[in-house]
């Protein structure tokens, strides 16, 4: 279920009751993307924008403006027009800005020239993403001018211009029982795509046909949207981080790593399983497999209410480089190699990041120059992995070009967490078990 006008003019005053006396906030709304020549990508409305509104269209202004007599929350967006909507499809228009969307007043979008000037004078700060939309930071300049040269009449600017993302992100950061409950069905659909992956997996498939059962299944549940270009790498294929070409054959003896979501009502969900193309590990890649399963585990152990952004990596690390020495990986003293990322050669990213309605979800990970304390409600992934090159030399050749990834994602609970993606097996009996099943 998506989230309600109520969830959305929730978050609007959480906004306008952090915001700074006398200011406004302007958020633009994303623009449309030419795919080539006449058509678009399929349209994808700004985060915040959306965040704040559930408003789902392209030429639209969003500004807040606590305490204004006439009206807090303003819409600027596209008149109806009938023509353009038999070739376009359905617009809101002004009334459905305030019926369906609860604004209190809406201002075509031909207006903002000037409209906008007019709410700024008398403000005495504004604001806005600043850097993310060079149109919107344009506009803004020709605002706050178009003020000022009414300065003799009486108007005044305002004189602070402060970045949106610091204040509207930090409550992002937090989700509500509400975004919680669509994140848990995001999620559920993602684990039962690769499920289904797994049992339709077969030797010979090309991986962009594997990666099929993935969108149908997101489809099928109410997902009509990946929430990034989903990963399927057969082989040394999956030691390409961001793998998306997806055009090889899956080959009998290799493991498949697909990494892939939906985007459900808004809310993106991340997995990432690693499995074997015929539905057997082989030694060695069942052993580097235990041990990025140790390492994901130690990690999500180490996320509760308190504990810091970087423990969870810190912990992976630790696991990880252990295992490798004991595999013969690595060699050297456990610290040393710790304290000199010499892991780097083989987990060259991060444990995890916070997600929301961005896949990379917003929020800062860092406080004071310090890795911030985990609270509840915070969501983020878990996915430490192994990857040894296909051409390194360096190690023992039944090592080359086995990749592997495991994710899932966690909400911080009270005692811990939360694993919101345990629907999709991970452990090679589970793994091996659902994929003979099939
Ligand atoms: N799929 C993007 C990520 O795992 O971060
Ligand atoms: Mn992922
Ligand atoms: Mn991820």
């Amino acid at each position: 279920m998506p989230l309600s006008q109520n969830d959305f003019r929730v978050h609007r005053q959480n906004v306008m009751a952090r915001m700074a006396p006398n200011s406004i906030a302007v958020i633009a709304a994303a623009p449309t993307a030419v795919r080539s020549r006449d058509t678009d990508y399929p349209y994808r409305q700004n985060s915040d924008f959306y965040y704040l509104s559930g408003f789902n269209e392209p030429d639209a202004l969003l500004v807040l403006a606590p305490g204004r007599p006439e009206g807090e929350f303003l819409m600027l967006c596209r008149p109806k027009n009938k023509q353009m909507e038999i070739w376009e499809g359905r617009m809101a228009g002004l009334e459905g800005a305030c019926d369906t969307y609860g604004a209190d007043e809406a201002f075509a979008i031909d207006e903002a020239g000037d409209v906008l000037p007019k709410l700024l004078d008398g403000c005495s700060q504004i604001y806005y993403s600043i850097g993310l939309d060079t149109v919107l930071d344009q506009q803004v300049i020709q605002w706050l001018n178009s003020v000022k040269k009414n300065a003799r009449a009486g108007a005044s600017a305002p004189d602070v211009l402060s970045n949106l993302d610091q204040l509207l992100h930090e409550q992002r950061l937090i989700k509500s029982e509400q975004e919680l409950t669509v994140l848990r069905e995001s999620c559920d659909l993602a684990a039962k795509a690769h499920a289904r992956a797994m049992q339709a997996c077969r030797p010979g498939m090309m991986e962009f046909q594997l990666e099929s059962e993935l969108t149908y299944t997101f489809a099928q549940g109410g997902a009509p949207a990946v929430a990034y270009n989903s990963i399927v790498g057969g082989g040394e294929n999956a030691c390409i981080l961001h793998y998306t070409d997806n055009n090889h054959a899956l080959n009998s003896g290799d493991l498949v790593l697909i990494d892939a979501g939906c985007e459900k009502d808004m809310y993106a969900s991340d997995i990432t399983r690693t499995f074997p193309v015929s539905g057997t590990f082989s030694e060695p890649q069942a052993l580097l497999y235990r041990l990025t399963l140790e390492a994901q585990l130690a990690a999500i152990k180490k996320i509760k209410p308190g504990n810091r952004w970087n423990e969870p990596h810190d912990e992976s690390v630790s696991v990880l480089t252990k295992g490798l020495v004991s595999l013969g990986l690595l060699e050297g003293d456990l610290q040393t190699l710790i304290e000199e990322g010499a892991y780097k050669r083989f987990y060259m990213h991060r444990v995890g990041h916070w997600l929301g309605i961005d896949v990379h979800d917003v929020g800062a990970y860092k406080v004071n120059g310090e890795w911030r304390p985990l609270e509840v409600g915070m969501v983020m992934t878990v996915e430490p992995g192994l990857y040894i090159a296909p051409d390194d030399q360096t190690v023992e050749p039944r090592w080359r070009g086995i990749g592997i990834r495991i994710e899932d994602d966690v909400v911080v609970t009270q005692d811990g967490c939360e694993v919101m993606t345990a629907g999709v097996p991970k452990t090679i009996e589970d793994i091996e078990a659902l994929m003979q099943s099939a």
